[in-house]
């Protein structure tokens, strides 16, 4: 898998929230996507994922153009995401919430489903099965029942880790999935990221924490002002003079 991202651009009005920006993400590999507020961050992951199209400039997963396709054909490529604003169904369990992220990778057509048949019973228990050991993953096990509302903030974002897991994809996009946990909560998802890119996967992902974006990307972006400042390893990131004034000096 790799994602390419060549000259993407998309304006709002006469503002360029991204503004030419190229960098690749390949498998295994965490790469890390920082900038001070309004840089333009959560803007590209939209449009990486179809919520919006470029003005701009080609987004390519292993040399197929995907930006002009729709959200759901995206994902059903592989690519599945998490979101700054928490995007759970309040009223479904946690469990339940893992489930809609499943359907992409299941086979029984929805009327099959919805009359039970035998078949799809089978795959409906199947899919429990498996969102309560996605729980499990991101150290839910016995919160799996709870509806969603009734969760912490911390633990909602990994009800939507394990969602966007539970479709196998190939790239997991992250929007500041540690936002509101505390260090503890913050440290467990830095070691699952760790993890899903050993499976082989590509994680490409937002992060506030500082050292915990230093920790644990393989690979830095920089944006500022939609555009790509620096890119490189952590290292060469945190000395580069670009990065240090424009985010790593101001104290966040
Ligand atoms: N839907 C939108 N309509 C108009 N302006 C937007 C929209 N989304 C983002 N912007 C603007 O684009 C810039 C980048 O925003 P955003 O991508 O959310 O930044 P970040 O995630 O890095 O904080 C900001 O100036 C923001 O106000
Ligand atoms: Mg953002």
């Amino acid at each position: 898998m790799t994602l390419s991202l060549s000259g993407v651009s998309r304006a709002f009005g006469g503002v360029r929230a991204v503004d030419d920006a190229t960098f690749t993400v390949a498998d295994g590999e965490v790469h890390g996507l920082i900038g001070p507020n309004g840089a333009g961050k959560t803007t590209l992951l939209n449009l990486i994922s179809g919520l919006l199209q470029p003005t701009d400039g080609t987004i390519e997963l292993d040399g197929r153009r995907i930006d002009r396709l729709p959200p759901h054909r995206i994902a059903a490529l592989g690519i599945s995401r998490t979101y700054q604003n928490i995007r759970l169904f309040a009223g479904l369990s946690a469990a339940d919430n893992v489930v809609v992220g499943q359907h992409l990778r299941r086979h029984a057509p929805f009327w099959r489903r919805l009359l039970l048949l035998p078949a799809a019973r089978r795959e409906e228990r199947a899919a429990r099965e498996a969102a309560e050991a996605g729980l499990a993953r991101v150290g839910l096990r016995e919160r799996a029942r709870l509806q969603a509302f009734s969760l912490s903030y911390g633990e909602q974002r990994r009800v939507e880790i394990a969602r966007a897991l539970a479709s196998q994809p190939r790239l997991l996009v992250l929007d500041e999935p540690t936002a509101g946990m505390n260090p503890g909560e913050a440290a467990s998802v830095g070691r699952l990221v760790r993890e899903v890119a050993k499976e082989g996967r590509a994680v490409l992902l937002i992060e506030h924490n500082v050292r915990l974006v230093m920790e644990l990307c393989d690979r830095i972006t920089v944006l500022n002002f939609g555009k790509v400042i620096a890119r490189g390893t952590p290292q060469e990131i945190g000395k580069d003079p670009a990065v240090v004034a424009a985010y790593l000096g101001d104290g966040t």
